[in-house]
């Protein structure tokens, strides 16, 4: 599985290519919005910088909801650099663009997804990732997990290459599972994957080996 980082922000994405288990970054509007990155030109120019910062891909989102404005967006986008992967909402002229994209040999991340249903729609376009945001499901109450598991069995069957990217991740549990349920790539904060490393067994375990080693050398 691999490790995509949830953020905009510089800081954070060295941090986690400095960790070294970084394999590529997801972006959206909120996130961009969050570091202060306005108007055009600055955008495009924040995502040249973390696409030259990442080894792996890189999605930027469109904002455009009609098909000639994603696709004159995401033509812009793709162009940045080689890496760049755009993210299209799961919107019906989202899908033409993607299926536009698709034979345009662009990569593409279908965002914004949250049924089985449309996730056999962005598959079937082409989409090179869909994000189904699994965090935003149980905010409502439902299952996230399910989703992830309905789209591996659905993929599987019907050999779709799309690869499941689950995103809206909040905790280390959510990553886990994701794990379990056959997602291929997690998006998230920093934060949930430095929860994968706590257990209190290690810190007493650690703190136990090196009390016996002062003791044997001291
Ligand atoms: C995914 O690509 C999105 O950027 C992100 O995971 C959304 O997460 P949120 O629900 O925590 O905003």
């Amino acid at each position: 599985m691999q490790f995509f980082i949830d953020t905009a922000s510089i800081e954070q994405i060295q941090e986690a290519k400095d960790f070294g288990l970084m394999d590529g970054v997801t972006t959206n509007p909120s996130l961009m919005a969050k570091e202060g990155i306005t108007g055009q030109q600055n955008i495009l120019d924040h995502y040249k910088k973390i696409a030259d910062l990442v080894d792996g891909d890189v999605s930027a989102e469109v904002i455009s909801t009609d098909y000639e404005g994603i696709v004159r967006e995401g033509k812009a986008l793709a162009e940045i650099a080689p890496n760049i992967v755009v993210k299209v909402p799961m919107i019906k002229d989202g899908v033409k663009a993607i299926s536009h994209f698709t034979k345009e040999g662009i990569k593409t991340n279908c965002t914004l997804v949250f049924s089985p249903g449309q996730a056999i729609l962005a598959a079937k376009a082409g989409a090179t990732y869909v994000s189904p945001f699994i965090g935003r499901i149980d905010d409502i109450t439902w299952p996230g997990m399910d989703l992830i598991r309905d789209m591996a069995e659905i993929y599987a069957i019907q050999g779709f290459e799309t690869l499941i990217l689950a995103a809206s991740i909040r905790n280390a549990l959510h990553i886990v599972d994701a794990a379990k349920s056959g997602a291929d790539v997690v998006t998230s904060p920093l934060s949930a994957y430095m929860g994968l490393l706590k257990h209190p067994l290690t810190d007493i375990g650690l703190a136990k080996f090196l009390a016996d080693h002062e003791k044997a050398n001291s």
